[in-house]
């Protein structure tokens, strides 16, 4: 997965940079922000954290934080350093190279591409000195985007407004694209190869929703908590992971690539347009059956209605016999009574590679811990009752010795 460092500076288009960062996150990318103290005056370390689902860099943090994280370091762990917005100040100590706070500091300390995204009055964009700093900036190898031409929140017109945040992105993934064979051969900073890096790793996770009429569904009690908890523990270890979320609420874990679907169907085209992947996780509770929905929502009036039932495809079963079945699938079966042996009948009806079952009687759905019982063709291991976050971490460790 790709790393942006995303340095805020302050003005007042910084707002924007909140807008960046869900983008960035959304397009599969992880991004670590780190805000100028003029920035801190126009968006929260907060409100970036929570988008980001990363520690936010401050001038604040920065002491402390030197024995935990280098300055070095911290701007080297990046595929791309961004700046944006770049105010006429910031690109004015890039420039001279000062490095008098963190975000300088990390901008003379990077060896990775810099991508520069102004956002100034006009008067200022086109003064000489910036102009001046903009082309030492371009001869010293950052990219300097053009800033967008329009009504300025001073109350000017002309060039100076930051670049839509669509736009940054589109140029964030050319920069990427166009350094990738500058990256190629240079030493990784993310802490070094990890089990599970290279590795696609699809999971599903949640319930789905079957739609009766516009507003009714036929849903579950799955609550989607293992499903994410694994597919965390997956990108922990370094694997590019899909997950494809059925309705729940529950926040994206860090590094995971998620599509939200409502419907089996929907789940089953997601899975297969995410191949291939090396392995599949299905951790999904989906539902067995669907019905016709009415198109407008059904009146009570009417009395009960009656509801035509048609099988789901099972998308386990389904990946299982593709010509692109992953190396590895792993499919879950949630019982209330003789886990194991349904479990071993499950294994081998639809063709994967282990199931891990759960009593469900037990530990209801939706709880925070699981008993669980890994069943492949070579056993049955039966793990303690942990918490799901447990059974998360020592699955992908099973899951990155599989793929090993
Ligand atoms: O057949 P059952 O629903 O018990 O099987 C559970 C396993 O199969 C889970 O891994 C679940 O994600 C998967 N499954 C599926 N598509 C279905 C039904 C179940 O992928 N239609």
């Amino acid at each position: 997965m790709k790393r942006i460092l995303l340095i805020i500076g302050g003005g007042i288009a910084a707002y924007k940079a909140c807008e960046l960062v869900r983008l960035i996150r959304k397009s599969g990318m992880a991004v670590r922000c780190v805000v100028t103290r003029a920035g801190e005056k126009f968006v929260t370390p907060m409100t970036l954290a929570a988008l980001s689902e990363d520690k936010v860099y401050t001038d604040l943090f920065d002491l402390k934080d030197e024995a935990e994280m280098g300055h070095i370091q911290l701007s080297r762990q990046a595929d791309l350093v961004v700046v944006a917005p770049a105010t006429a100040d910031l690109m004015a100590r890039m420039a001279h190279g000062l490095a008098d706070d963190l975000a300088t500091t990390l901008l003379l300390a990077t060896d990775k591409p810099v991508l520069a995204a102004p956002a100034m009055n006009v008067r200022m964009w086109l003064h000489a000195a910036t102009q001046r700093n903009v082309a030492q900036l371009r001869a010293d190898g950052v990219t300097v985007l053009e800033p967008d031409e329009g009504a300025m929140a001073c109350g000017e017109f002309g060039p100076g407004r930051l670049p839509e945040p669509e736009a940054i992105l589109a140029a964030i993934q050319r920069a990427l694209a166009d350094g990738a064979d500058v990256l190629e051969g240079q030493p990784d900073f993310d802490m070094g190869e990890k089990r599970l890096t290279h590795k696609h790793i699809i999971v599903t996770a949640g319930p789905t929703h079957e739609p009766i009429d516009p507003v009714r569904v036929i849903a579950n009690r799955s609550s989607g908590k293992q499903g994410f908890a694994i597919a965390g523990a997956l990108a922990a270890l370094g694997a590019r992971v899909t997950l494809v979320a059925g309705p729940v609420s529950l926040p994206t874990p860090s590094g995971v690539d998620r599509i939200d679907v409502e419907s089996a169907r929907e789940m089953e085209a997601a899975v297969t347009a995410a191949l291939p992947a090396d392995a599949a996780v299905m951790v999904a509770a989906v539902a067995d059956w669907r019905v016709d929905a009415a198109p407008e929502k059904l009146k009570k009036e009417a009395g009960p209605p009656a509801l035509n039932w048609h099988k789901n495809p099972d998308i386990l079963a389904n990946l299982c016999a593709s010509p692109q079945r992953p190396k590895l699938v792993v499919g879950f079966a949630a019982e209330t009574e003789t886990a194991i042996a349904h479990g071993q009948g499950k294994l081998l009806r639809k063709g994967c590679d282990m199931i891990v079952a759960n009593d469900v009687s037990v530990d209801k759905m939706g709880g925070e811990v699981n008993r669980v019982h890994i069943i492949t063709r070579e056993g049955v291991d039966s793990w303690d009752r942990m918490e799901k976050s447990a059974v998360a971490t020592r699955l992908a460790e099973r899951i990155a010795d599989a793929l090993a």
